[in-house]
C-alpha cells in the first residue's frame, strides 16, 4: 500500500521563502540568513527592495538551489540562538543600537585598515604595489565618504528621527525637522550607500575576492580580514537603515504631520 503524501524535509521557516519577495523582506523575517547570503553573494542591503528571484539571477544563481540552500541554514538555525527583530523595536533603540554598534566598529576598523594597507604597501610594494596602489586608491575615498556619512546620520538624521519618535512617544514635544522632510536626507544616504556599496564590490574585485598571495605576511592576511569585515559589517549596518530605520521613519514622519498637535 502506498504511504501517505511525502512530508518535506524543509523546516516550515523555509516554507516561507517566496521568490517573489524582496530580499530586505525575507532578511528582515529571517535576519540568520544573512551570512549565508553574504556567501553566495546575494546582495541584501543596497539591492534589499529587488525580488528574490531578480537577485538570485543576478548573482548566476539558480534559484531552486538557493532556496534549499537557504533552507538548510534556517534547518540549522532553529536550535541555535533566536536573532533579535529590529522590526520590533522602537526607532529610538535601533538608531542607538546602530550607532553604538556599526557606527563605532565603522570609524575604528576604517582607520585600522588605513595603518594596515600603510604596512602591507610598505613590505609588498616590489611584488604587489600595483595591485595594492588600486586598493588604496579605492579604499582612501570609501574612508572620506563613509567618515562624512556617519558624521551627516549622527548630527543631522538620527537626531530628527528620534526627535520624531520621541514626539509620538510622548517623551518630547515636536521637532523641527530641517530641510522640510526627512525623506530628503534619507535619500541622499540611501545614494551613498550605494557609493560605498559599489567601491566595496571594486576592492573585491582588486584584490581577487580577497585571495591572498601564497608569501602573503600575517599583516596582509590581517588587511584582507579586517576588509571583510568591514564589509559585512556595512552590509547588515546598511541593511537595517535602508531596509527598516528609514522607510519606517518616513511613516512616522507622515503620522507626525498628519497630528496636529
Ligand atoms: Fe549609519
Ligand atoms: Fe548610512
Amino acid at each position: 500500500m502506498k504511504t501517505a503524501e511525502t512530508k518535506s524535509n524543509r523546516p516550515d521557516a523555509a516554507d516561507s521563502l517566496r521568490p517573489e519577495q524582496t530580499v530586505a523582506e525575507i532578511v528582515i523575517r529571517h535576519p540568520c540568513l544573512r551570512e549565508r547570503l553574504e556567501q553566495l553573494g546575494i546582495d541584501y542591503c543596497c539591492g534589499g527592495k529587488r525580488p528574490f528571484a531578480e537577485a538570485v539571477e543576478r548573482a548566476g544563481l539558480e534559484l531552486n538551489a538557493v532556496l534549499e540552500n537557504l533552507g538548510q541554514a534556517l534547518l540549522q538555525k532553529q536550535t541555535g540562538t533566536p536573532s533579535i527583530d529590529w522590526t520590533a523595536v522602537s526607532l529610538t533603540v535601533l538608531a542607538d543600537h546602530i550607532l553604538v554598534t556599526h557606527h563605532v566598529f565603522t570609524k575604528t576598523q576604517l582607520a585600522r585598515i588605513d595603518a594596515l594597507l600603510a604596512k602591507v604597501q610598505n613590505a609588498h610594494r616590489s611584488r604587489y604595489g600595483s595591485m595594492l596602489d588600486s586598493l588604496r586608491s579605492a579604499f582612501d575615498p570609501l574612508r572620506a565618504e563613509l567618515e562624512a556619512h556617519l558624521m551627516k546620520e549622527e548630527e543631522i538624521l538620527f537626531p530628527a528621527i528620534k526627535g520624531i519618535d520621541g514626539f509620538l512617544s510622548g517623551r518630547n514635544g515636536r521637532p523641527f525637522v530641517h530641510c522640510g522632510s526627512i525623506a530628503h536626507p534619507i535619500r541622499q544616504m540611501e545614494h551613498e550607500h550605494d557609493g560605498a556599496g559599489s567601491i566595496l564590490a571594486d576592492m573585491r574585485g582588486i584584490t581577487d575576492n580577497y585571495r591572498l598571495p601564497d608569501d602573503a605576511c600575517q599583516t596582509f592576511a590581517a588587511l584582507y580580514e579586517a576588509l571583510e569585515a568591514l564589509e559585512a559589517d556595512l552590509h547588515q549596518h546598511i541593511h537595517l537603515e535602508n531596509n527598516i530605520l528609514f522607510p519606517a521613519s518616513v511613516s512616522q514622519e507622515q503620522r507626525m504631520d498628519a497630528n496636529p498637535v
